[in-house]
């Protein structure tokens, strides 16, 4: 029992590199929580340095006291920092930045899901290997505690699959086109200087960040790495205002969902838009909020929704692996029994690497748009299509326009192969009669 009264206390001295939205937020929480953390920590935390190649842009945030440098070896050289939280994002130099802050003897926070996803198997034996860690919960769904839940509490489960809204700009984006029916690229600049969107906001919409973040939460769920490149992902931009409005007549909303499962022994990981009913849980979940869904054989359904991006929230994860490395730190230098739970849930020796499944190979219900011209057989020339790749109609809708050549019409399939659809899709495109023609994935089963 610490008397913080009587006892002088420990002081760690921990640094940040890269001093952007989130390393601001982390600034703020660690001035702002210093006493508090205290009684919780039992050590105090003092931010020793910040690295950054701006270091003299105005943060709206104190820097009294903290050594401001852009000297990355500042850190790497200065024994008495022991942990690094690396903030720069992207693959390098973040990458090495982390391999040598773990040859240092310093443990590493990041919210780098890129970096994580793509470069983890290499991290995290590297780490093992110095005998040091790497706490990265920020990096998938900001401030939930998924993947401390996937590792701990819900270990001993197995999931039918999992389902993620883990991109916060584009649940964003397609909130505030459907309840507000803002146009995309408004909706993705109120996202921009909301501070939710990458530097390179392509990676949200082109669902490159949610790949990144479902690979994590692939690993962690099912104990079998996951190469990147192997992840399909599509993102955003094809959804157009028809789209919501026939999507919201239909009873559904459409999200960019991180869709996860093990089929016949293979990974089925996908990143793509789909149409959800309007009256599931998942489908409530808004703005700039993620959400996971598990299904587990013990827990049966969970939902953890959170914010999943934006400077506090994501910094309040980041801070909380800090404390966890610290106080984790501190025992294990006191008795020598390692406790840590390994970083991905499983042991390394037992990760295997994931067969994924192929697109083509998966099947489901189809929201199909076309923009076909107005005149007698039109319909049945498409019907046609469907039938001879045998995709079977479950209903078919057409808006009346005033005026114009074309007109938007909406087939819903009943169950069929990716594969088919694609054929499909690629006979209807190259059709006269037709002059648009997209596939929204259904989910209905949420
Ligand atoms: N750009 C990301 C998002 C930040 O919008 O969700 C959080 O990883």
């Amino acid at each position: 029992q610490i008397d913080m009264q009587k006892e002088k206390i420990l002081t760690k001295k921990v640094a940040l590199i890269g001093f952007g939205i989130i390393g601001t937020g982390v600034v703020k929480i660690l001035q702002q929580k210093r006493e508090e953390l205290k009684k919780k920590l039992g050590m105090d935390v003092e931010l020793h340095t910040i690295c950054d190649l701006n270091i003299t842009k105005d943060r709206g945030v104190s820097t009294e006291g903290i050594h401001l440098t852009s000297d990355v070896n500042d850190i790497f050289n200065n024994n008495e920092i022991e942990v690094v939280i690396e903030l720069i994002g992207g693959y390098e130099p973040a990458r090495s930045f982390t391999l040598k802050a773990l040859d240092a003897g310093k443990d590493v926070v990041t919210a780098n899901k890129a970096l994580i996803a793509v470069h983890g198997k290499e991290l995290f034996a590297h780490a093992a290997a110095c005998g040091r860690t790497i706490g990265f919960e920020a990096s998938t769904g900001g401030c939930i505690p998924i993947l401390r839940s996937l590792r701990e509490s819900y270990t001993v489960n197995n999931y039918d699959y999992i389902v993620g809204i883990v991109n916060g700009t584009c649940n964003y984006i397609l909130t505030e086109m459907t309840e507000k029916g803002l146009d995309f690229q408004t909706a993705l600049k109120q996202a921009q200087e909301l501070g939710f969107a990458e530097a390179d906001p392509t990676f949200d919409i082109e669902g490159v960040d949610s790949a990144h973040k479902a690979s994590i939460l692939a690993t962690m769920a099912y104990g079998k790495t996951v190469s990147f490149k192997n992840i399909f992902h599509e993102g955003i931009t094809s959804i157009t205002d028809d789209d919501i409005s026939f999507a919201t007549e239909l009873g559904y909303t459409i999200k960019l969902i991180a869709y996860i499962r093990e089929l016949n022994g293979a990974i089925d990981i996908r990143v793509h838009p789909a149409m959800i009913p309007s009256t599931s849980e998942i489908a409530g979940v808004r703005g700039a909020l993620n959400a996971v869904q598990t299904n587990g054989d013990m827990i049966g359904y969970s939902l953890l929704v959170g914010n999943g991006a934006g400077s506090l929230p994501t910094a309040s994860a980041v801070i909380g692996d800090l404390l966890e490395i610290l106080r984790d730190r501190e025992n294990t230098s006191l008795s020598d029994a390692p406790h840590y739970p390994p970083p991905l849930g499983y042991r390394t020796d037992a990760l295997k690497e994931a067969k994924v499944l192929s697109l083509s190979e998966v099947t489901g219900e189809y929201y199909i748009k076309c923009s076909v011209i107005d005149k007698p057989m039109v319909l049945s020339q498409l019907s046609g299509v469907l039938g001879r790749h045998e995709i079977s109609i479950a209903s078919v809708y057409q808006k009346e326009q005033d005026k114009g050549e074309y007109v938007p019409v909406v087939i819903m399939t009943h169950i069929a192969t990716e594969e088919n659809i694609q054929n499909a899709l690629q006979e209807i495109k190259k059709a006269e009669y037709c002059k648009i023609a997209n596939i929204i994935r259904v989910f209905d089963q949420l």
